[in-house]
């Protein structure tokens, strides 16, 4: 959770020095930010020269920057995949080149044997929490959900549908009737949202939005609001991140509740590359973060304060 953040770093030792390769997706959400300075923040505290290369959502960019590191003779690699597939090529180059991969944040459809370890969420289990939550909330009420998913092809994306699916079925009153990608960003989660407002009589035939992440749920609050209704009681609002903005809408009575997502995917990734070059120890192959509800119950101001407190 959130009080272990940066914890780590303090008496993890034996990276010093090491240079780390790291291909982060891009910058589509504030999450994703939030795991790009907390990597930062990881690798100067562990004096890891890290090398960062920005791949703007293309996975054709992060294999040449993978393909930069493996050249450049970097220890290890971080890649957070923006897509589940396609993969097996370069991570075969970076195996025979005895460079360790540490996965972050998404899952692959790769041979496990072509990575060190996968730092993520159960995001099955992520899926399945905000299912579970709108159930409980509904009740019996028929509640017809419009779903915004992430990126397409994207570990996120797959299984939070998935997951989300598994805990309604079997509640017949609540039914998906609209989803469609909002590419995990704000704007298009806005946009998305307005096309299902419009085809929806305007909104009223919503009762809730599930988006696959906090800032798709954002721009949704603001269509909501646009078309004349209030997001959080007339369309509820359920997502996944617990970035700050989620909760300054939940502090509005703008947001129902989200599923918390640690940025911090680099500190155990860090201890367990430590404990491998220089122990030998062979991490776990999934490391599983935790993914905890929140709801306006929980004093969404003083999540948002810590939060912004750790730089998010
Ligand atoms: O892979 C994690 C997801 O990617 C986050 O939930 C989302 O905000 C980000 O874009």
């Amino acid at each position: 959770g959130i009080g272990a953040l940066l914890s780590s770093a303090a008496w993890a030792q034996g990276l010093e020095g090491k240079v780390v390769g790291f291909s982060q997706i891009g910058s589509e959400s504030g999450w994703r930010a939030a795991e790009t300075s907390v990597t930062k923040q990881q690798a100067e505290a562990r004096g890891v020269d890290l090398k960062f290369a920005d791949a703007q959502q293309k996975q054709e960019n992060q294999i040449k920057a993978i393909r930069g590191f493996i050249a450049q003779g970097v220890d290890a690699i971080l890649v957070a995949p923006v897509v589940a597939t396609g993969w097996d090529e370069v991570l075969t180059e970076a195996k025979e080149a005895n460079i360790p991969v540490i996965l972050l944040d998404r899952g692959i459809e790769a041979p496990e044997d072509l990575y060190l370890t996968s730092v993520a969420s159960d995001q099955v289990k992520e899926g399945r929490v905000a299912g579970e939550w709108l159930v409980g909330t509904v009740g019996d009420k028929p509640c017809n959900v419009v779903e915004l998913q992430g990126t397409v092809g994207s570990s996120p994306a797959i299984n939070r549908k998935q997951g989300f699916e598994e805990a309604i079925a079997g509640h017949a009153n609540i039914t998906i009737v609209r989803s469609q990608t909002g590419d995990f960003t704000r704007s298009k989660g806005k946009e998305v949202m307005e096309g299902f407002l419009k085809a929806e009589d305007g909104g009223k035939n919503i009762c809730a939005v599930y988006a696959h992440n906090d800032d798709m749920a954002v721009g949704a609050i603001q269509a909501i609001k646009d078309a004349g209704l209030k997001p959080g009681s007339d369309i509820l609002v359920v997502s996944i991140d617990a970035v700050p903005d989620i909760f300054s809408a939940m502090v509005a009575g703008e947001a129902n509740a989200t599923v918390e997502l640690t940025p911090n995917m680099a500190g155990p990734a860090f201890d367990a590359l430590d404990a491998y070059l220089n122990a030998g120890t062979v991490p776990p192959k999934f490391i599983i973060t935790e993914s905890k509800l929140y709801t306006p119950a929980d004093n969404p101001q003083s999540e948002y304060d810590t939060r912004k407190g750790l730089g998010y």
